[in-house]
């Protein structure tokens, strides 16, 4: 019979607590409670408890610094975040300082002795794992990789665990599902953060050149190679090197690589100096690698080189939830972007797309609700405004007022500006926004409240605006 095991549960809600502990002590588990992390962060240091379960917002201390500190004090100690959340970069973050696991509150009914079990389970375990950690800030930025699905949470999981290592990673997954995303977030929270990323795509670059692409040239190496050159593997000493579509390396280069993997060492094309580089590699690929390596057409040895950590992306027909999300995030950083009045989505549309199978993953959502916000005829996207499956007939380049009869004119505002926007002159979205200013300035008699609201901006905007463009009440007459 093991010992009694025991679990220390942090967290500002009182009724929670005595929930969980009434919960974990049918568990025959022996329980500690704390309301307050600072008093809960002495009793982690005078009971040793082998688990520490803990809501990310506590008082004073933040679930994420009393982890910090924690395992700050014992790089060993089992800490369980639990969040109503769970953000992405929450995630991450607890991940990078050490969590266990990160888990949602909402499920908490479901899945807390599965939690606790493994977390006491994984106790020994962990110790040889882990070593000691400052606790490291990262900067706040918005999330960009977007998810809450379990299979997501998994990936963030993943980019924060191997923050702190520089094994190579090794990204799978469908076009579009958000590999190099991932590479990015991978580098971007890793201690090699403030060193270069360099992303090479190994498919774009004909063969002749991905060698001297990669590992640099001699003067005279080549025909055209004028003068010596350094390579994308010098280019990024310290830093991550991200070979994307690294199933179409040929062969022959495969063997370079393993070299720079296996002995940090490599030289020019045409060279014979020994370089040194200490570069973190991430390699993306949508092929099925072990599909490759048994045909012969992927180096065995490299692959396993490089497939030290794997991080594979489901589909996104296999995280559905993530659909509205996605969704609800693009049409955000769309309209900001195109510079469209705040748009929202209907529930209809909305089921619309969660009932797509998108072959095309994420990128294919990105794509139809850019189209959709252009096509919108009033700030709500209806299921008539989400064009699956079919051509975006969004405007005639060539003739952008040619649709402006049949729709109506925040829709041709929208229309023209997204031409604009995709013009390589740059001067046609200044000169569209005068005229349209103008415009509404005029058939409305110079009324500001109206014309913003023709133009389907604020009227902040239209003031801003018609002092941009020097719209005076004299221009406005006709
Ligand atoms: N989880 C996500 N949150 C927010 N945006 C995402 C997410 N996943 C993918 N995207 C967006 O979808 C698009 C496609 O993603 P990305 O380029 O990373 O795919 P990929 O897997 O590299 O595809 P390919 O194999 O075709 O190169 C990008 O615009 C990316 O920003
Ligand atoms: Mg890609």
């Amino acid at each position: 019979m093991p010992p009694v095991q025991s679990v220390l549960v942090v967290d500002p809600d009182t009724d929670f607590l005595e929930w969980v502990e009434t919960q974990l002590h049918a568990q025959g588990v022996k329980v500690l409670i704390s309301s307050d992390s600072e008093k809960a962060y002495q009793l982690f240091l005078k009971n040793k408890p082998d688990v520490i379960l803990t809501e990310t917002h506590g008082k004073p201390l933040g679930g994420m610094d009393l982890l910090a500190k924690i395992r700050h004090r014992d790089s060993n100690a089992i800490v369980v975040l639990m969040s109503a959340f769970g953000t992405t970069q929450a995630v991450i973050e607890a991940m990078r300082l050490g969590a266990f696991d990160f888990i949602r509150k909402q499920q908490l009914p479901f899945t807390l002795k599965v939690v606790i079990d493994s977390a006491l389970k994984a106790q020994s375990d962990m110790k040889a794992a882990t070593s000691a950690k400052p606790a490291l800030t990262v900067e706040e930025h918005q999330d960009s990789l977007v998810g809450k699905s379990a299979a997501m949470q998994q990936v963030f999981k993943m980019v924060g665990r191997v923050s702190m290592s520089d094994a190579p990673v090794m990204i799978t997954g469908e076009s579009g599902s958000g590999k190099e995303l991932v590479a990015r977030a991978v580098h971007q929270y890793s201690q090699r953060h403030n060193k270069s990323y360099v992303a090479i795509n190994c498919a774009a670059i004909p063969e002749q050149l991905l060698e001297s692409e990669l590992f640099g040239h001699e003067k005279g190496a080549f025909t055209g190679a004028v003068s010596q050159r350094a390579g994308r593997f010098e280019q990024c000493d310290g830093g991550s090197l991200f070979l994307d579509e690294i199933g179409d390396m040929p062969i022959q280069l495969q063997s370079k690589i393993l070299r720079v993997l296996q002995d940090g060492e490599f030289t020019r094309v045409g060279g014979n100096q020994v370089i040194r580089s200490d570069v973190r590699i991430i390699a993306a690929t949508n092929k099925n690698l072990e599909q490759e390596v048994s045909e012969r057409r992927f180096r065995e040895d490299l692959f396993y080189r490089l497939n030290v950590v794997r991080i594979q992306l489901p589909p996104l027909r296999q995280r559905t939830e993530d659909i509205r999300l996605l969704a609800e995030y693009f049409i955000q950083k769309i309209s900001t972007r195109l510079r469209l009045p705040k748009l929202s989505i209907s529930e209809d549309a909305m089921r619309l797309l969660e009932g797509h199978s998108w072959p095309g993953n994420v990128r294919e959502l990105e794509n139809t609700i850019q189209r959709s916000c252009v096509l919108a005829t009033s700030d709500v996207l209806l299921p008539k405004d989400i064009p699956l499956g079919q051509v975006a007939t969004v405007v005639d380049p060539s003739n952008p007022l040619a649709h402006a009869g049949e729709i109506t004119r925040e829709q041709a505002v929208r229309a023209l500006l997204r031409f604009a926007e995709q013009s390589p002159d740059t001067q046609l979205l200044p000169w569209l926004e005068r005229e349209f200013t103008l415009h509404a300035m005029r058939v409305t008699n110079g009324n500001q409240v109206r014309a913003a609201k023709l133009l389907g901006i604020t009227r902040a905007t239209l003031r801003k605006r018609i002092e941009q463009f020097s719209i005076t009440r004299e221009t406005t007459v006709t």
